[in-house]
């Protein structure tokens, strides 16, 4: 069974309360709830957390080293100019996607740059909270492939 963490960045525990208008009115909650039960159905173990401190973050992504097959990781803001982030994905070496609830392509330029997508296999945004649910399928998807690779 495929091990998936889904990490949270600063924000998102307001979900449901916070910028409706941008991040759409699903409480954090129901999200989490969407993530399990999709997991369940794919038939992987998921785990989830979620902090609005980058060392917590980072702490975490360490600690997944030998225990996660695959990150999920919407860094919030952090997307934007966390180093230290990136460097904790790119040294785990754990196969990660980026996620994003809202368009980020569309909005603010600050907003237009992830310093984190460049170590991630890739970036789904745009699609609330179906971004999290493609992110499991298509880590689930990359995993598959890579095992077939590796046995052939
Ligand atoms: C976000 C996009 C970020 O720019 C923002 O800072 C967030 C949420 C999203 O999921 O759309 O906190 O990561």
């Amino acid at each position: 069974m495929w091990r998936i963490l889904v990490i949270h960045g600063p924000n998102l525990n307001l979900l449901g309360v916070r910028e409706k208008n941008v991040y759409g009115d699903t409480p954090f909650a129901a999200i989490n709830e969407q993530i399990r039960s999709g997991a369940e159905k794919m038939g992987i173990y998921v785990e989830i957390f979620q902090s609005n401190h980058e060392g917590e973050i980072i702490d975490r992504i360490h600690a997944a080293l030998g225990k996660f097959d695959g990150l999920i990781i919407n860094p919030g803001a952090y997307t934007h100019y966390s180093v230290a982030i990136r460097d904790a994905v790119a040294a785990v070496d754990i196969p990660t996607i980026e996620v994003h609830l809202s368009n980020v392509s569309s909005r603010e330029d600050f907003r237009k740059e992830s310093v984190i997508a460049p170590v991630c296999l890739g970036q789904i945004s745009g699609l609330g909270p179906i971004s999290y649910l493609l992110g499991l399928s298509g880590i689930v998807m990359h995993l598959e492939a890579s095992k077939c690779q590796k046995s052939n």
